[in-house]
């Protein structure tokens, strides 16, 4: 691996971390995984545990064959028959937990709704039918670009009830981007809002949906939640877009779930990879609703009476497994909260925490060093003595955050699982069992049980411990990806040519002398800023796509507080000069045609970009002038001058 990777700089630091964190006798006594031969029994018999656990799920029709495995394509629970929205709403609904709270949602303005799992039963009912009568069928793609309102689960559920796939498109994303992924899916009803609130202002959503309407031709309906009212000036087009209250109005509260195949697709979920567009991954109904139902009850160990809250947007897959399909499935009240963490003041979520007793709590190390920012007295204002398990996401959480996470937030009682995973692999991969598994700040700790991961170098070959390398899962798991939505073959070879018959992750990581696994950062050309992936050639294209630029070369670089920042490289075309105020034209550029979160932090004029001999960009180099580190390997360069000179410049305007 490269020794300027994101992540190899703390890692010796990382290697000496001695503190531990053993189970707490108390809490391992009632946790849900707390027999050490769960790990044995899952790797003696992976197939077997697995279709124990999916036979926690209810079937309309029980499967045969627990996996056929023809690489790289998997299957699970074949001949098996079931139905997600059945699973998360209806079995809950018609049992004891029919006036239990599913979801208790919190504007961002201050209001709130509670929905007991009866009445999302009949919400997500209404809202299948409405769909149905606008001719979705059981295999068509339906896209939601929704803010977090309730709106959004029961459109999601909704779709899962008559077999339809759902698309989420995060509400942050641009028009242009929405609109490229309708296309991609050919999507024929998009659900939307007006618009949302955060920080006290609109986001305005259905203006960026009549926007990406104008070239996704596919679109036949458009279907508005009145979210914000007037402040959002959001226009109709008659015979296309419908008022959602509206269009549910005459629906009946009744609709029969859609008996799907274990394998029947479920939803399709964009994410960024090395090349400029983004791929469609694709997950199935039984093998992720399993992987889903399995890991929350283990890994966040959910009780009848706990109130969970993971603070992720359902836009990304966090959200898709955290917020919605993995709680749904275990039944539990799960709290949604729609605008930012610091609105009206910074101890907005620990309000949260307190109000409604959370007992457990899931975020990423970036909301946690913003917390650590602004100061432990915000959270010391609250009573948080409700919270019982503190879980991370997204990125590698540093040991200094996840101590002050411990302190701070957990009141040093609670355990926290550092939980690695991605949007591919539907569900958590690595991670401690929390009546089990020690843990160490820093470390995801081990693979769940059923999963089977290993460190290995370029040629494949398992590393020793201590050493760096590459993130490889080793066996089929049920929540894998099947594919990628029209694109088989980028499916085999993004992730299954670089080691046969291995899935590998992008990752990097070191394993240590106890077997536990050290995140060390994407080794691909994606960037991960606030946890959230973004692909270095999406913010070239976009940069390139501006009539000033000629060339740009894009990394990340290391941020304190978001993990890693954009820093885009950029030379002009000739004859254009550098004008006051172009720099913040192209970030506001790259902000219009992607979305704020691929905003570059910094942009930098470059009269040339360092290449290799065969014009291949050096984007190593160029991450070892952003990050202020001794320049690598310049051997291969065609003129190892132009990146002296990059740097003195760079360290000069700095
Ligand atoms: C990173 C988010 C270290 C990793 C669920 C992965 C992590 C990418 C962790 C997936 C973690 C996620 N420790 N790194 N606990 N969790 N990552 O698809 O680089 O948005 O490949 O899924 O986030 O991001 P994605």
């Amino acid at each position: 691996m490269a020794s300027s990777e994101p992540g190899q700089r703390e890692l010796e630091a990382l290697l000496q971390e001695t503190r531990r964190f053993p189970p707490d006798p108390t809490f391992a006594r009632t946790a849900n995984a707390r027999d050490p031969a769960i790990y044995e029994w899952a790797r003696r018999d992976p197939e077997g545990y697995w279709a124990e656990q999916a036979r926690r799920l209810a079937w309309f029709r029980p499967f045969e064959q627990v996996l056929r495995w023809e690489e790289p394509h998997a299957q699970w629970f074949l001949g098996g028959q079931l139905n997600a929205a059945y699973n998360c709403v209806d079995r809950h609904a018609e049992g004891e937990r029919r006036n239990k709270a599913a979801i208790i949602w919190e504007g961002e303005p201050g209001d709130q709704r509670i929905l007991t799992y009866g009445q999302l039963q009949r919400e997500v009912a209404r809202c299948a039918n409405g769909l149905k009568r606008l001719g979705v069928r059981a295999g068509d793609r339906v896209t939601i670009y929704m803010g977090m309102i309730p709106q959004l689960p029961i459109a999601m559920l909704a779709c899962a009830r008559i077999g339809a796939v759902h698309s989420v498109v995060f509400g942050g994303f641009s028009a242009e981007a929405l609109r490229d992924r309708i296309n991609d899916a050919r999507s024929e009803v998009v659900l939307t809002a007006d618009g949302g609130w955060r920080r006290g202002s609109v986001v305005p959503l259905k203006a960026q949906v009549d926007l990406a309407l104008e070239g996704a031709p596919s679109v036949k309906h458009v279907v508005v939640v009145r979210r914000v009212g007037e402040a959002a000036g959001a226009r109709f087009s008659p015979g296309r877009d419908r008022d959602w209250e509206e269009w549910l109005a005459a629906e009946s509260a009744v609709c029969d779930p859609e008996p799907m195949d274990s394998e029947a697709p479920l939803f399709i979920l964009y994410t960024s990879g090395t090349t400029g567009k983004p791929k469609g991954i694709v997950h199935s109904t039984g093998g992720y609703l399993t992987g889903v139902e399995t890991t929350c009850r283990l890994v966040f160990d959910l009780k009848e009476r706990d109130v969970y809250w993971c603070a992720a947007d359902i836009g990304w897959v966090t959200g898709h497994s955290y917020v919605v399909y993995g709680p749904l499935a275990n039944g539990a009240t799960v709290v949604m909260y729609e605008g930012a963490p610091d609105f009206p003041d910074r101890g907005r979520n620990w309000q949260i925490i307190e109000r409604y007793g959370v007992n457990i709590f899931y975020t990423a190390p970036t909301a946690i060093r913003a917390h650590m920012r602004w100061g432990p007295e915000w959270p010391a204002r609250y009573d948080l003595s409700s919270l019982r398990l503190l879980g991370s996401v997204g990125e590698p959480i540093n040991p200094e955050a996840w101590m002050w996470y411990w302190e701070h937030i957990g009141g040093k009682r609670t355990p926290i699982v550092d939980t690695w995973w991605q949007t591919e692999t539907g569900a958590i991969m690595i991670a401690p069992l929390p009546g089990l598994t020690e843990t160490k700040p820093g470390s995801a700790t081990r693979p769940l049980p059923g999963i089977e991961a290993e460190v290995v170098d370029q040629q494949g070959r398992p590393v020793p411990p201590g050493a760096g390398g590459f993130l490889v899962l080793t066996r089929p798991w049920p929540s894998m990806l099947r594919t990628i939505w029209g694109d088989d073959r980028r499916y085999r070879e993004t992730y299954w040519s670089r080691f046969p018959g291995r899935y590998f992750t992008g990752d990097g990581a070191r394993r240590d002398e106890d077997g536990y696994f050290w995140l060390l950062g994407r080794v691909d050309d994606v960037i991960n800023v606030s946890g959230h992936r973004i692909g270095t050639m999406e913010v070239e294209s976009a940069l390139v796509d501006h009539p000033a630029v000629a060339e740009a070369a894009v990394i990340g670089r290391h941020d304190d507080l978001k993990g890693q920042a954009i820093a885009a490289f950029v030379t002009l075309k000739e004859g254009v000069a550098v004008e006051d105020g172009l720099k913040e034209a192209l970030r506001r550029h790259v902000a219009g045609k992607i979305g704020a979160i691929a905003r570059p932090d910094d942009v930098f004029f470059a009269a040339e970009l360092p290449k290799t001999r065969s014009g291949k960009i050096m984007r190593r180099l160029l991450r070892d002038i952003a990050e202020g580190r001794a320049l690598g390997d310049t051997t291969t360069l065609a003129d190892p001058a132009v990146v002296e000179a990059l740097k003195a410049q760079y360290q000069e305007e700095a």
